[in-house]
């Protein structure tokens, strides 16, 4: 028994209401009272229709483990766990919560269906660590410490980004993946669906960008200065039965998949499927090394009306409000070199190829707008003019976001500096395997503050949230997008959800020490945690 523990044991602090503290991320607020509510092979689920598949999900959580059946019912008084929607919870905002636990009964209520999801969550975690095994654990006694607990989070856009071009990522992780960003309150995923060494979402309308853009004839294997290949073709693509059920998934767990499609810039494997929406006529092959490729798409009217085409099939599997169109790092070069663009900056009375990328950026926003959804882009498309309902995701430092937010536009903060989780976690290289660079440790994630102090409180109010960046250049394997993420996320929504005044990093590191023994037995490859000093 750590000694700590042990101690605490000796005071008589009973081991369950440690576990109420061990909440991560950490509540508004919480409030321990004495006893126990215990549930046991008569425990029900209390809930009215309309919850019926959060009921059903919540039943999924706790019998495995606990072998007890949970059988819903509408009306249970007592030995029940009870999930109501309530409109005097509104208070509490759309994804806010309140949990009480008394000695006969867990109440969870909220507005919202997201907030009793989140109540949910928040139980898992007040229960024995067992309750995350998968199979039945015999001997343990299921108590919940009797508790009120209000909570709501501080940003809207809680999320992780997936990079499954540089490596694609099968179908099943990604769900495992979205399972990890609910049971942390994460609400966003960010799939970054094309790049230049792959296409990965099938779009019936042009079936060579997965017959084609969808494989790789080698991938290179150490790093860049290296130029080293490894000689195995790698490949993969979702089909859009395999999106929706994704989608649907995430729904489920009140995660937005937000996807990405890549323009103008990252566009080689598109361009190798199809040479004609590139500037040289030239036949490419699906880009097999990391960095920018200066191939990218051309400005003809046809090569917009393919993105159109694209975005068409893309908006019907995906609801999600906001659609990413990438934007970032794109090469001028070919667009210097091309008659054709050179006679479309001349005929559009362009200043030069920022403006350029700035009508494409434009062309690509109306059309999302006229069909109800908004772009959002890399910092990249404020050069040469942002689009006038464009958000914007600031990856190169903060700047880009504050200057966006003082033009009265919506910002996700992903700084390299504190949200890169394809960065080292530690200055010991060879310990940690190969990462493309960088230094990032857990510390560094959690002291991130997501509204710069040159914003005042008006402008602070286009902070939509944060998310973490997982670019898969180094990282192979859903294994390694594990390692990669975990711990670093668990902080990362503990900075996206918990009030600022509340937020205390050895406490935090207190709790993470209990809660990745969940993560053990949820099968995740977190990074281990550093020995005490
Ligand atoms: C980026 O990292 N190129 C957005």
């Amino acid at each position: 028994m750590p000694l700590l523990l042990a101690a605490l044991v000796l005071a008589g602090v009973h081991v369950s209401q440690m576990r109420t503290m061990s909440i991560i991320p950490k509540p508004v607020s919480v409030q321990l009272s004495d006893g126990n509510f215990t549930l046991n092979a008569t425990t029900s689920i209390t809930a009215p229709a309309s919850l019926g598949k959060l009921a059903k999900r919540l039943q999924s959580y706790l019998a495995p483990a606990t072998g007890f059946p949970f059988p819903l019912v509408k009306d249970g008084a007592s030995n029940t766990i009870s999930l109501k929607l309530d409109k005097s919870f509104a208070s509490l905002g759309s994804e806010g919560y309140r949990l009480s636990v008394s000695r006969d009964r867990v109440d969870i209520q909220s507005s919202t269906q997201a907030g009793v999801f989140y109540g949910v969550q928040s139980l898992r975690q007040m229960l024995p660590n067992e309750v995350f095994n998968s199979s039945q654990v015999s001997g343990v006694e299921w108590n919940v410490p009797c508790s009120t607990i209000e909570d709501q989070p501080r940003f809207t856009w809680r999320g992780l980004h997936l990079d499954v071009g540089r490596h694609f990522m099968p179908k099943e992780f990604v769900l495992k993946y979205i399972d990890l960003l609910a049971l942390h309150k994460m609400n966003t995923l960010h799939f970054h669906l094309t790049e230049d060494q792959g296409w990965r979402i099938e779009i019936k309308k042009y079936p060579k960008l997965t017959s084609v853009g969808a494989w790789r004839k080698e991938t290179m294997a150490g790093h860049y200065e290296e130029h080293r290949y490894d000689g195995t073709p790698h490949g993969g693509f979702y089909t859009q039965k395999e999106i929706k059920e994704i989608v649907k998934y995430a729904q489920d767990r009140f995660v937005t998949v937000v996807p990405e499609i890549e323009m103008p810039g990252h566009a080689q494997a598109a361009i190798a499927a199809y040479p004609e929406l590139g500037n040289t006529g030239k036949q490419l092959e699906v880009g097999t090394h990391w960095g920018v490729y200066e191939n990218v798409y051309n400005v003809e009217d046809k090569t917009i009306q393919f993105q159109k085409d694209v975005l068409t099939e893309v908006l019907a599997l995906f609801p999600s409000k906001f659609i990413h169109i990438g934007g970032d790092e794109c090469p001028k070069e070919q667009w210097k070199a091309s008659p054709q663009a050179q006679a479309k900056i001349k005929a559009l009375g362009l200043k030069d190829e920022n403006e350029l990328q700035s009508w494409f950026i434009h062309q690509i926003d109306a059309f999302l707008a006229a069909k109800g959804r908004r772009l959002i882009g890399w910092d990249e498309i404020l050069e040469g003019g942002l689009a006038p309902g464009a958000a914007v995701m600031s990856w190169r430092g903060e700047e880009g976001g504050i200057a966006s937010a003082k033009a009265g536009h919506d910002v996700v903060m992903t700084p390299g500096s504190h949200t890169y989780f394809d960065h080292y976690q530690s200055q010991d290289h060879k310990a940690e395997g190969l990462a493309i660079g960088g230094f990032l440790p857990l510390d560094k994630v959690y002291s991130y503050e997501p509204i710069p102090h040159q914003l005042n409180s008006e402008e602070a109010k286009h902070v939509l949230g944060a998310q973490g960046q997982l670019w898969t250049e180094y990282i192979p394997t859903p294994s390694r997008v594990e390692y990669m993420a975990y711990p670093r996320a668990c902080a990362l929504a503990e900075v996206l959800w918990t009030p600022k005044e509340e937020k205390n990093y050895p406490d935090f590191i207190g709790r993470l020490r209990v809660h990745v023994d969940r993560l053990s037995k949820l099968n995740v490859n977190y990074r281990k945690l550093d020995p005490k000093p």
